[in-house]
């Protein structure tokens, strides 16, 4: 089992602290959503935990199974098995979601070349990717199983994609790449029906007893298709409140403006 473990987190952005002493802990097995409203820095959490050089952390940790992750490079992150799935994904002309894909897949599996002069040799064996064949034949099945149409392997990243093509997309990244932690913003924003419906599949599929998820969502829709084991309530930089998926429904009973008049003194003060 492995824990994803955020710690009495602060982080600034251009000398202003959004992240006011984030607690959290994500083990695998679980799916946790996290809900708050507009502005309340969910998206800052998701970048800080990958490691985005913009935000500045000023206390805190971020823990892989008591090991702390702040020196990580974004990339060591994703080989210590975190993925990050962005409100805002950047596109990548010229770069295919095939190319794009075994470059990802070959730096999480570790494939690397070797120098070979102390062996009396020059030049270096091995590769930094995973063969060709493997790799295609795997990409092939993954997409045939989560319901990607095989036309995205030749598009480029994100170009162009629509909301529920970026997302879908995102999905298949996580089917390859296999992470413990799966950290996903707001991925069932601005989806129509069949998205939403691919993107919770795909979710629930991979939700396997050694993978946990942490679903940053803002409306409470998602979870009529993912099944939450917690909701916390996220506000003013913070978590405020965790429970079960009740919490969630209550959200969506009473609104986010129940929870400014419970917790806005508490984070104003
Ligand atoms: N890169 C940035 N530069 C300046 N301000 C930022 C940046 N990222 C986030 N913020 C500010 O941090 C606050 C929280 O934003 P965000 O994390 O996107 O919230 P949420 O995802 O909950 O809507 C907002 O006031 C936003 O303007
Ligand atoms: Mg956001």
């Amino acid at each position: 089992m492995s824990v994803l473990e955020i710690r009495n987190l602060h982080a600034t952005v251009e000398d202003r602290e959004i992240l006011k002493g984030v607690n959290l802990t994500l083990r695998s097995g679980e799916i946790h959503a996290l809900m708050g409203p507009n502005g309340s820095g969910k998206s800052t959490l998701a970048y800080v935990i990958a490691g985005h050089p913009h935000y500045e952390i000023t206390d805190g940790d971020i823990l892989i199974d008591g090991e702390s992750i702040l020196e990580m490079e974004p990339d060591e992150r994703t080989k210590a098995g975190v993925f990050l799935a962005f409100q805002y994904p950047v596109a990548v002309p010229g770069v295919s979601v095939a190319n794009f894909l075994r470059t990802a897949v070959s730096n999480v599996r570790g494939y690397t070349t070797r120098p070979v002069e102390a062996e009396g040799r020059s030049g270096v064996i091995g590769s930094n990717l995973m063969p060709m064949r493997e790799f295609r034949r795997e990409l092939t099945d993954k997409m045939k199983e989560f319901n990607v149409d095989p036309s995205f392997a030749r598009r480029y990243l994100n170009d162009g994609f629509s909301g529920g093509e970026k997302k879908r997309t995102e999905v298949l990244q996580m089917a390859m790449l296999e992470p413990k932690f799966g950290i996903l913003d707001e991925s069932d924003s601005g989806l129509d029906i069949d998205a939403l419906r691919v993107v919770s599949d795909g979710i629930n599929k991979l939700a396997t007893p050694d993978r946990g998820f942490l679903l940053i969502t803002h409306y409470q829709r998602i979870l009529n298709y993912v099944k939450p084991n917690y909701v916390s309530i996220f506000y003013g930089g913070r978590v405020v409140m965790t429970g079960g998926p009740e919490v969630a429904h209550m959200l969506e009973e009473k609104g986010y403006g129940w929870v400014e008049r419970e917790f806005g003194e508490a984070v104003a003060a």
